[in-house]
């Protein structure tokens, strides 16, 4: 069952278009990877969900239909009661989403209902289940008293106070090392098998995707170019920019962050990889951008070589 339909979703300002007849679903229960290089429109499209997109960007045209509720069309009050209650968001930089003068306690109660003594219950409750040692402790701490991994677990025990069925993570592991990322990864993870949450991860880096998705649309110049079961990208990518990650993954191993492919571009009204394309043929130049074509059930691809 799907619990987030994006459909033909584009974003744009005044003047220019940036993410372009974006296409996705989100079944409950499931993680569902969005991936792509710098500025190819992973937060926009992630941010225009719960409709807080940065001034002068706005929704083009296109559905977001979220447990039925097309979200485009919510007013700012019924939109309040969707945003940190049925969708939680939790970013890069934990330091920046946390309020400084507050401890962590109060961060985690201010979102909490009931009483100070239910409230606190709860919040020690929240940290524990995050994995953050000494919980009673950490309630008095100030957010720079705790380290980036112990941020980035309490902005997770924030997101998941008031019980959201759709968590947001854009890059949320970017930030740490290593060792942190993993147990980051293994912490969502968890959430997502015992409690059944529904994650829309982001990220470039191919290795992290590979580990935590279980589907994943790549994102290229605002276009969805590819769609597919995570080991089927990584195994048998279709769409030519795909495969040329693919096999710069293969080549540098596990934990690749994205290079930018489209440094030299020039803009063209039709296949938005045309430029880049080893593949490409006469029809790509003739025709316009191609539609993301259904091969299977399961694997979907923007490229006119699948065109039946
Ligand atoms: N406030 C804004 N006004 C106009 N254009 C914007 C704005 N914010 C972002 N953009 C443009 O939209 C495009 C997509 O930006 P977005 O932040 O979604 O990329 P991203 O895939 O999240 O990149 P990154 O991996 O660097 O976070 C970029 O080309 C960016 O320049
Ligand atoms: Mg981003």
């Amino acid at each position: 069952m799907s619990l987030l339909k994006v459909e033909n979703l584009s974003l744009g300002s005044d003047r220019i278009s940036i993410v372009k007849e974006v296409s996705f679903v989100i079944h409950r229960g499931e993680i569902y990877g969005l991936l792509g290089e710098s500025g190819s429109g992973k937060t926009l499209t992630s941010l225009s969900i719960i409709r807080l997109l940065p001034p002068g960007v706005h929704i083009l045209s296109g559905k977001i239909i979220f447990k039925e509720i097309d979200l485009t069309g919510l007013d700012e009050e019924n939109l309040r009661n969707i945003r940190g209650k049925e969708i939680a968001l939790i970013l890069q930089d934990p330091l920046s989403a946390l309020n400084p003068v507050l401890t962590v306690g109060e961060q985690i109660e201010e979102v909490l209902s009931g009483n100070k003594a239910e409230r606190k219950r709860r919040a020690i409750e929240l940290l524990k289940e995050v994995g953050l040692p000494d919980p009673e402790m950490r309630l008095r701490n100030y957010p720079h008293e705790l380290s980036g991994g112990m941020r980035q677990r309490v902005m997770i025990a924030i997101s998941l106070a008031r019980d959201p069925s759709l968590l947001i993570a854009d890059e949320p592991t970017t930030a740490l090392d290593l060792t942190l990322q993993i147990q980051i990864m293994k912490l969502l993870l968890s959430l997502n098998q015992k409690k059944g949450l529904s994650i829309l991860f982001i990220t470039h880096d191919l290795g992290v995707m590979r580990w935590i998705a279980r589907r994943v649309g790549v994102l290229y110049k605002g276009f969805l170019i590819e769609e597919a079961p995570v080991e089927d990208l990584f195994k048998t990518p279709l769409h030519p920019y795909a495969k040329e990650l693919m096999k710069a993954y293969s080549i540098e191993d596990s934990g690749t962050e994205m290079r930018a492919l489209n440094l030299k571009t020039q803009e063209h009204q039709g296949c938005p990889y045309l430029a880049l394309c080893s593949e490409k043929t006469e029809k790509c130049y003739k025709k316009g951008v191609p539609p993301l074509i259904a091969i299977s059930p399961k694997r979907k691809v923007r490229c006119w070589h699948y065109e039946k």
